[in-house]
C-alpha cells in the first residue's frame, strides 16, 4: 500500500535520530518508531541512524557494524519507506562532521559542560572521549543542516534540543539568517515505558540485565516469558495507580500504548495479576508480529537494506549541503 502523495504533504520538516547501539526495545518502539512510521506520511521527515554519535563511548566496531545494519533492518520492517520519508546513515552525510565543526565553534565550552547527559555519563572520568563532550553539537548539525522545525525526542533529550536552538539563534543573529530554529516534539504515548522487573527506572538498551526489557525482535515465547516474571506487588488487587503500583500500572500502560484503550478497559476485565499479565503478552505479541515478519523476509534481502541508505543517503545530501555551504559562507569561510 503507498499512501506517499508528496504533494498534499504539509511542507512541515520533521528530523530525528536514533543511536545504534544495543537492540532495540518496546519502549523505542512505542514511544519514538511507532509515531515516526505516522509522521513520514504527514510531514516531511527526515530519520537518521546516527553512527557517528555511537562512537563517542567505548565501543566494538564489529558491534556498531551489526547494531547499524539491524537498527536499518527493523526501522524498515517497522514500516518507514524509504520514499515516504528520508531515511539515512548519518556518518554517509559528511556535512554533519563538517557543520558540527562549525557549531563547536559556535557554542561555548561552559554551555556543553551543562549538558546533564554529560555529567551523568562521565565528566569526572579523564579516560572518557572527547566526543562525548562534544556530542551536542553534532546533534544539532544533524537538526539544523535540514531546517527541521519539529524534533520529536524523549524527555531526556529536551535539554540538548534547548541548546541547539540556542546556537541556531547565536548563529543567526552572528553571522546572518542560516538555520531554522526547531522545536522538541515529546511523543504523547508510550515515551515511558519502565522496566518490568524495576518498575521504577525506565526500560533501556543498556540495563544490565534482560529480564526486564522486551526487544522488538523477541520471540512471541520470550516475551510471554518476560511479561509473566514482570514484578508487580502483594496486594492483588487489579488498580491503575502509577505511584503505588507502579508494576501493574506499567503493565496496563504498555497494554494501552498497544492497543489504544484506555486503562479502565482493561482493570474492568481482570481480577488476577496472572490473567491481566497473559492479556497484556498477547497483546503485544499481536502488535509486534507483522513487524516480526517482515524482518525475517528482509532477512532473505540484505541488499534491501544498503538500497535504502544509499537513497536515503542521496536525498539527505541534497538538502544537507546548501545548508554546508550556506553556513560556511556566512561565517566566512572562502568558497573554493
Ligand atoms: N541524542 C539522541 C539520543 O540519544 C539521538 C540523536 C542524535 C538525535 N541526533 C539527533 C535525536 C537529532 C533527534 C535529533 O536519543
Amino acid at each position: 500500500m503507498r499512501r506517499c502523495h508528496l504533494a498534499s504533504k504539509a511542507v512541515i520538516r520533521v528530523l530525528s535520530g536514533i543511536q545504534p547501539s544495543g537492540e532495540l526495545h518496546i519502549g523505542n518502539y512505542l514511544g519514538a518508531i511507532r509515531s515516526w512510521v505516522r509522521d513520514q506520511y504527514e510531514f516531511d521527515s527526515f530519520f537518521t541512524i546516527v553512527d557517528l554519535h555511537a562512537i563517542t563511548v567505548e565501543h566494538s566496531p564489529e558491534e556498531l557494524r551489526k547494531n547499524t545494519l539491524r537498527l536499518a533492518m527493523t526501522l524498515l520492517a517497522a514500516g518507514l519507506d524509504p520514499e515516504a520519508c528520508t531515511i539515512f546513515a548519518q556518518s554517509h552525510v559528511s556535512a554533519h562532521a563538517e557543520l558540527s565543526w562549525l557549531l563547536e565553534c559556535t557554542a561555548t565550552f561552559g554551555e556543553l559542560s551543562r549538558m546533564t547527559q554529560f555529567k551523568d555519563k562521565g565528566r569526572s572520568d579523564e579516560s572518557i572521549r572527547a566526543g562525548l563532550f562534544t556530542y551536542p553539537a553534532l546533534m544539532a548539525a544533524d537538526i539544523l543542516l535540514y531546517q527541521a522545525e519539529r524534533v520529536p525526542v524523549g524527555e531526556d533529550q529536551r535539554q540538548h534540543l534547548e541548546l541547539t536552538r540556542d546556537i541556531a539563534i547565536r548563529f543567526n543573529a552572528k553571522y546572518g539568517q542560516t538555520f531554522t530554529i526547531p522545536q522538541a516534539t515529546i511523543p504523547p504515548l508510550g515515551s515511558r515505558v519502565m522496566d518490568l522487573a524495576h518498575p521504577a527506572k525506565k526500560m533501556s538498551k543498556s540495563s544490565q540485565s534482560t529480564a526486564g526489557t522486551i526487544f522488538i525482535l523477541d520471540p512471541p515465547e520470550t516475551i510471554a516469558k518476560k511479561v509473566s516474571r514482570a514484578v508487580t506487588d502483594t496486594e492483588n488487587v487489579v488498580r491503575f495507580d502509577p505511584e503505588n503500583k507502579p508494576g501493574i500500572s506499567n503493565l496496563i500502560e504498555l497494554w494501552c500504548a498497544a492497543t489504544g484503550n484506555e486503562p479502565s478497559q482493561l482493570v474492568s476485565q481482570h481480577r488476577m495479576y496472572g490473567e491481566l499479565k497473559k492479556t497484556v503478552a498477547d497483546a503485544l505479541i499481536a502488535l509486534l508480529e507483522p513487524l516480526q515478519r517482515r524482518y525475517q523476509e528482509l532477512q532473505k534481502d540484505p541488499g534491501e537494506v544498503s538500497r535504502m541508505l544509499k537513497l536515503g543517503a542521496e536525498k539527505a545530501k541534497f538538502v544537507a549541503e546548501p545548508t554546508l555551504e550556506l553556513a560556511k559562507a556566512n561565517m566566512g569561510l572562502v568558497a573554493p
